[in-house]
């Protein structure tokens, strides 16, 4: 199975907050084809960033997909306030408490596509058996929590989700996230990545390199 282009996922987790909205049409602009938005609840992970009041506010800025990666737990609480806000692609962790089948079939049935993350120490078996809904698998390359740390390398575990997708013959992107930059990037690229996100390497040095920031990811 052919793997799908390379898309770059900058992470508004190192935007400028006072002004979102802008930061979400300057990354949209520069080329972004994902907007990242990292929503953390200060219990699953130790930060506390913003819920779905703010995606719906920085909705009208960009027609680019809304990649939610949800750090919280529970989740299915809030799945609706989420969908009616406007995210594209719900991503929950697989380590959070409640049923994680039940959750990922709660965001399709609300009409947008689902994905799974695992931290580092996560074994990769445990999405095999959602295979069959998943739109996204999320390898996370830093413990989640916070923007800026240094990248884990997980060429292996990326190479064994790259063949779980591949056999199973569905459409799933394969997601990394947390200390990517144009090295690591290209390590994950060549493990079988296809969507890149990030933060810190996106938004350095101010707006007028975010286009050519984004390019360098690409590999
Ligand atoms: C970490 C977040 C990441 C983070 C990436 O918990 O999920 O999306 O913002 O930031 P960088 O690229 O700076 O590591
Ligand atoms: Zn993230």
């Amino acid at each position: 199975m052919p793997q799908q282009p390379v898309r770059i996922a900058p992470s508004i987790l190192s935007a400028d907050f006072s002004i979102l909205g802008e930061e979400v049409r300057r990354i949209d602009e520069a080329g972004a084809e994902y907007i990242h938005i990292d929503v953390m609840d200060g219990h699953f992970v130790p930060n506390l960033t913003f819920g779905a009041p703010v995606v719906k506010c920085i909705r009208p800025h960009s027609k680019k997909i809304f990649d939610v990666h949800l750090m919280i737990d529970p989740v299915a609480p809030l799945v609706k306030d989420f969908v009616g806000a406007g995210a594209d692609i719900i991503t929950l962790h697989a380590e959070i408490a409640e049923d994680v089948r039940t959750t990922l079939e709660a965001i399709k049935a609300a009409g947008v596509k689902c994905g799974i993350s695992v931290k580092p120490g996560t074994d990769i078996a445990v999405v095999s058996e959602h295979l069959y809904i998943l739109d996204m698998i999320l390898i996370m390359t830093v413990e989640p929590g916070f923007g800026g740390q240094g990248f884990m390398d997980m060429s292996e575990k990326i190479r064994a989700v790259r063949g779980m997708i591949d056999a199973s013959g569905r459409t799933i992107d394969l997601e990394v996230d947390g200390g990517i930059n144009p090295e690591t990037a290209k390590q994950c690229i060549e493990a079988g990545a296809d969507v890149l996100v990030a933060g810190t390497a996106v938004f350095k040095d101010g707006p007028e390199k975010y286009a050519e920031n984004i390019q360098k990811l690409r590999g």
